[in-house]
């Protein structure tokens, strides 16, 4: 008996001591039974934020116990915020996430989604010398580069609501870690069902630049998409999903999910074998292990023949691309060797037509070729190449024109004030 207290009474002194030892920012939190009741944060966020705690309640977090606190409380390096009597985290980022999910953090890492996608546009700044090393080690020159010269030529705002809302997928933030994991998971609804949507990425991945949700749409497996969604279970667990889930691929599908028990994947470049969105697209280095890793996905679904056939053509495409960019660009670029455009980027027409040569319709006809969609091929992508093409000639033969004439007024102006 006397034993059993004494070394209850340790056991509870040495909790004690350890607990003292315990970061601030862990002791000063209300007790397990309190926070447990979610019910605190829910019952006056019911009254303030409604949407919030209707979201909270769709979501697997809910169902799996996980509740507001687990997400909002205070990490290492995060700033605390003193909030009707609980300390929450004053910015959530990945590493709130990361707790629980590490595995998921680490592939996300090594993405062009991770830090090289707000280097594209904010250069280097803001990482520090180990994650600018990490990230080169898997994207050399993606990090480790200028900033984008739009940003100083279109501004802050232009910036900050255009650029920096896509590319934030990727920022560094001041606990040390990289993003936020909400881009396509959101805030409080956290499903893979929404990530298996199109419009979940194509809420960046639209538009002229980077066309992949409009030539989805265009595509076969768009259009069945489209039409038997209802009948698809797209909560399928990941490890688990088979094409009786989805026997129509998604955007997640090729490049994420782990269909028929091959890998489950946030490292969105484990499945690709070009860089289609580089104005001349190169075999990257890990081309072989993409595209075998890509095609055994196709091949759950698809006949070997049909695919290697799919990707010859695709790789043809690339090909004769690549050509009609350098052929272009070769106009201008005899233009600059000659003197006659400025060294500054961006402050000659020719220079647009020159960048939404390849910037546009170089890459949606590559991205077409890959994705199945035909109208983006050629009318969006070859048809403008050619169209451009000719009007760069034209631009070039009136540069060197106009310079012709105006050296000439420059010889009779000399002449006339010798004569003189
Ligand atoms: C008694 C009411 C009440 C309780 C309890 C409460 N909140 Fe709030 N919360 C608010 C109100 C009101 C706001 C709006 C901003 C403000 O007045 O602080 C808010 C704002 C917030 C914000 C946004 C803070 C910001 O700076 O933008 C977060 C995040 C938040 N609450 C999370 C929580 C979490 C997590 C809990 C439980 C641990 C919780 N709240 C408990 C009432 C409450
Ligand atoms: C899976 C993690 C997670 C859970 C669980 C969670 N939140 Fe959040 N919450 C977030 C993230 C991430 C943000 C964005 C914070 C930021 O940008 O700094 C956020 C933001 C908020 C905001 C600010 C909303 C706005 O639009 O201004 C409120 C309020 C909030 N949460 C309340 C709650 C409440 C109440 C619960 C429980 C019912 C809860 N959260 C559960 C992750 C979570
Ligand atoms: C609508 C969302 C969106 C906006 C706005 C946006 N981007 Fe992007 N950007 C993307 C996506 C998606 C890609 C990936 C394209 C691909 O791989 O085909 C991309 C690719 C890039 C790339 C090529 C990839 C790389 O790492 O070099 C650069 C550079 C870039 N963006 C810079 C910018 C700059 C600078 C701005 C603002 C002037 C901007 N982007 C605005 C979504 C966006
Ligand atoms: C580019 C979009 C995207 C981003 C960014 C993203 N995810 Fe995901 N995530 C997905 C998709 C898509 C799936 C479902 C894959 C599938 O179809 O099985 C998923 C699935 C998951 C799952 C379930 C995995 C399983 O095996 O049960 C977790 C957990 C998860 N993500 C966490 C995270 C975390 C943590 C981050 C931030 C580090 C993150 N995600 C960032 C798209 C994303
Ligand atoms: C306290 C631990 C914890 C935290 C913090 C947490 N999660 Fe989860 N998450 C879980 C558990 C538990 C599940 C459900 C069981 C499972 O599928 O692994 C889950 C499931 C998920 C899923 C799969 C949902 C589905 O439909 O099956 C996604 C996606 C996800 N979490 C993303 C996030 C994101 C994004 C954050 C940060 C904003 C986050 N989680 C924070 C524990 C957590
Ligand atoms: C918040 C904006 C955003 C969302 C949402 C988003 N992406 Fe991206 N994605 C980007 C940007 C920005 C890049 C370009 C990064 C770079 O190369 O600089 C990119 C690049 C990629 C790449 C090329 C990676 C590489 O190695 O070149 C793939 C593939 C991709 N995304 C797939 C997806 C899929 C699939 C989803 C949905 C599950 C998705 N993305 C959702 C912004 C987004
Ligand atoms: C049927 C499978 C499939 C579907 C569905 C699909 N993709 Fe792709 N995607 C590919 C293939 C194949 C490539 C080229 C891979 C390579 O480089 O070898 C590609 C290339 C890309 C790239 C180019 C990366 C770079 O190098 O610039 C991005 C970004 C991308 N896809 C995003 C998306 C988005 C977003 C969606 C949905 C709107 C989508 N994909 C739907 C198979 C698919
Ligand atoms: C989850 C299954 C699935 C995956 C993965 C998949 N597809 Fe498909 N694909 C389909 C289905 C279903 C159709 C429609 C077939 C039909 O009309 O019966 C289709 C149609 C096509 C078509 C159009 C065929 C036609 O003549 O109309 C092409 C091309 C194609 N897929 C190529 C690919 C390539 C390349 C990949 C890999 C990058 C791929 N698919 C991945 C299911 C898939």
């Amino acid at each position: 008996m006397f034993i059993a207290v004494v070394l209850s009474t340790a056991l509870v002194v040495t909790a004690l001591i350890v607990n003292s030892w315990r970061p601030e920012y862990q002791t000063a939190q209300p007790t397990a039974a309190f926070v447990r009741a979610t019910g605190k944060c829910a019952e006056c966020h019911m009254q303030e934020t409604s949407a919030v705690v209707h979201e909270f309640e769709m979501s697997a977090h809910a169902k799996a116990g996980v509740n507001c606190m687990d997400c909002h409380q205070v990490m290492q390096g995060q700033e605390s915020l003193d909030h009707r009597g609980f300390v929450i985290a004053k910015h959530l980022t990945s590493q709130n996430c990361a707790q629980c999910h590490a595995e998921q953090y680490q592939q996300y890492l090594r993405s062009r989604h991770a830090a090289p996608a707000w280097a594209a546009v904010h250069g280097p700044d803001n990482f520090t010398p180990e994650q600018i090393a990490f990230s080169e080690k898997y994207h050399k020159g993606a990090v480790d580069r200028p900033a984008n010269a739009l940003t100083y030529l279109e501004g802050e705002s232009a910036v900050t609501s255009g650029c920096a809302s896509c590319h934030s997928v990727g920022k560094p933030q001041a606990d040390g870690f990289i993003g936020t994991c909400t881009a396509c998971h959101s805030r409080h609804n956290a499903s893979v069902a929404l990530a298996r949507m199109p419009r979940t990425c194509g809420q960046c991945h639209m538009g002229p630049d980077h066309s992949q949700i409009e030539i989805y749409e265009e595509s076969k497996h768009g259009v069945l998409f489209e039409a038997q969604k209802a009948h698809m279970n797209l909560e399928a667990p990941p490890k688990q999903l088979t094409t009786a889930d989805m026997p129509v691929p998604t955007c997640a599908t090729c490049h994420m999910s782990g269909l028929e028990g091959m890998n489950v994947t946030h490292d969105t470049t484990e499945r690709l074998s070009y860089w289609l969105f580089a104005a001349i697209s190169d075999k990257r280095p890990t081309y072989q292990s993409g595209q075998d890793h890509m095609k055994s996905l196709c091949l759950k679904c698809h006949t070997q023949p049909s695919v290697d056939q799919y990707y010859v053509d695709a790789e043809h495409m690339v090909e004769t691309v690549n050509e009609k960019v350098r052929k272009a660009t070769k106009i201008v670029q005899d233009l600059r060797d000659e003197g006659l455009l400025t060294p500054q980027p961006f402050d000659e027409t020719i220079e647009f037509v020159e960048f939404d040569l390849w910037h546009y319709y170089g890459r949606t006809a590559k991205h077409g070729a890959f994705m199945g969609g035909a109208d983006f091929v050629q009318w969006h992508g070859n048809y403008e190449l050619l169209a451009k093409t000719v009007e760069l000639e034209k631009m070039a033969k009136e540069i060197r024109a106009e310079h012709a004439a105006e050296a000439d007024v420059g010889e009779h102006n000399k002449q006339t004030s010798m004569a003189e």
